[in-house]
């Protein structure tokens, strides 16, 4: 049953997907608050989310800033969920949410101002390919904004226990961002964990 609901957290599918959805949307609300004003988000920027989930910091941001936001996800059910809750903005061109997987997902270099993701990286078993990709993807001048919970709090969670989660510390995820090349990194601590940002 822990392993269901770890996988759940990593790709939320079916009903126990939509119970998991509403938990995260509470749950994260506050983190999405915490990092979008990071972002510091200009007129006509273009952003990425990855893991969008339910769609709400997508929401969070086009109902705030004048910018295009893109998406992508490759849970199925959090791309139908997502697209109902932003349907006018998909309808306005505002925004584009896909459905697939990041990690093998094709991204043209210089895309993006801002690109971030909230609760994701525990999911990547190797940082180096997905922060490369994101590198790439970024405009000269682009920022790579990451909200992660503490590893500490991440050992504490009985669903976290069976190899679904990548329990990384903040300095290891520093040192990868770097490592790909990012010239700058910082990172702030709240009560759940990090935010990093790195241009
Ligand atoms: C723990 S949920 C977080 C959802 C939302 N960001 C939040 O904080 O509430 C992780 C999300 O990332 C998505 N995800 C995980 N790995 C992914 C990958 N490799 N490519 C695309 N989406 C991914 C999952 O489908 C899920 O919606």
């Amino acid at each position: 049953m822990l392993r269901s609901i770890g996988n759940q957290f990593k790709r939320p599918t079916g009903l126990l997907g939509k119970i998991i959805s509403k938990v995260m949307m509470k749950g994260n609300m506050p983190d999405y608050l915490k990092l979008i004003p990071e972002l510091d988000i200009k007129q006509h920027d273009i952003v990425l989310e990855i893991g969008y989930g339910h769609g709400l910091g997508v929401n969070m941001i086009l109902s705030k800033y004048d910018c295009t936001v893109s998406g992508i996800d490759f849970s199925e059910l959090m791309f139908k969920q997502a697209s109902k809750r932003n349907k006018k903005f998909i309808e306005s061109g505002k925004l584009e949410l896909k459905c697939g997987n990041f990690l093998e997902s094709e991204m043209s270099p210089d895309q993006f101002d801002k690109i971030f993701c909230i609760h994701v990286i525990y999911f990547w078993d190797d940082l180096a390919k997905p922060f490369t990709k994101i590198k790439t993807a970024l405009k000269e001048h682009g920022m790579f904004c990451i909200f992660m919970a503490n590893v500490d709090f991440i050992k504490k969670m009985k669903f976290t226990k069976d190899g679904i989660f990548n329990k990384y510390s903040k300095d290891e995820v520093v040192d990868a961002l770097y490592k790909v090349g990012f010239k700058e990194v910082s990172y702030s601590l709240n009560s759940k964990g990090y935010i990093i940002k790195c241009c």
